[in-house]
């Protein structure tokens, strides 16, 4: 199986994690702020969570579960985040998730990714339907859905569970049919 394809966009690269970037993806990824709305970021975020990670990329592709990259500014190549798509094949439907390093916030690089990442769901894996859910209260995370075009559909009452407490789940989707990119990406050829 070849390796997942590196999508690029004009500031960033998203590719597989590298052995090199573990280091600065646990500071990242272990930012408590990162976790508060995220279901499956650990807390304290270790080497071995980011190794865990790194090993499930590369294996949910091969078996054609996932498509799930760092994400990487294409210039430095420094890592800041990670996004991917979560595939049920029979059912042509992705659900996207992503995370951006606290500092690297507000700056549009999540809508960048996730747009690209939405365009390769539709245009490379065939998708049908992109959705996403969110904690309510997250309001970062239902714009960047928003921006891109994804339609809110609806709350799954307390649908979540962190720790001990349930959640609202805000969900939002897009369809091929009406999907309109917004971000221009290409596959990087090598
Ligand atoms: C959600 C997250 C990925 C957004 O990343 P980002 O790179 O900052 O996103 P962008 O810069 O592309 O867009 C953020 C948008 O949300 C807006 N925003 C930020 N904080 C907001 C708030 N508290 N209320 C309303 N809007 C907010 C920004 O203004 C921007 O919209 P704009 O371009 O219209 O101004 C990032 O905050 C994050 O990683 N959070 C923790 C993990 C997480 O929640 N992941 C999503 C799980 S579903």
């Amino acid at each position: 199986m070849a390796d997942a394809p590196v999508l690029v966009t004009e500031r960033l690269r998203l590719r597989w994690l590298d052995q090199r970037d573990l280091p600065r993806f646990c500071e990242l990824a272990g930012a408590p702020e990162v976790f508060e709305t995220t279901l499956h970021v650990p807390s304290p975020y270790t080497i071995a969570h980011a190794r865990e990670f790194m090993e499930h990329q590369r294996r949910a592709w091969e078996r054609g579960q996932a498509y799930l990259v760092a994400i990487a500014m294409r210039e430095s190549d420094e890592v800041i985040g990670a996004i991917g798509l979560e595939l049920r094949r029979a059912m042509d439907r992705g659900e996207l998730g992503f995370w951006v390093g606290v500092p690297y916030w507000n700056r549009g690089y999540a809508t960048e990714a996730a747009g690209a990442v939405l365009g390769f769901g539709f245009e490379h894996l065939r998708l049908n339907r992109i959705w996403a859910g969110h904690f309510a209260g997250n309001e970062a995370s239902g714009r960047v859905q928003q921006k891109l075009g994804m339609k809110f559909e609806g709350v799954l009452r307390q649908a979540l569970k962190k720790g001990n407490t349930y959640h609202d789940d805000v969900v939002h989707a897009v369809l091929r049919e009406e999907f309109e990119p917004k971000i221009k990406w290409e596959i990087e050829q090598l």
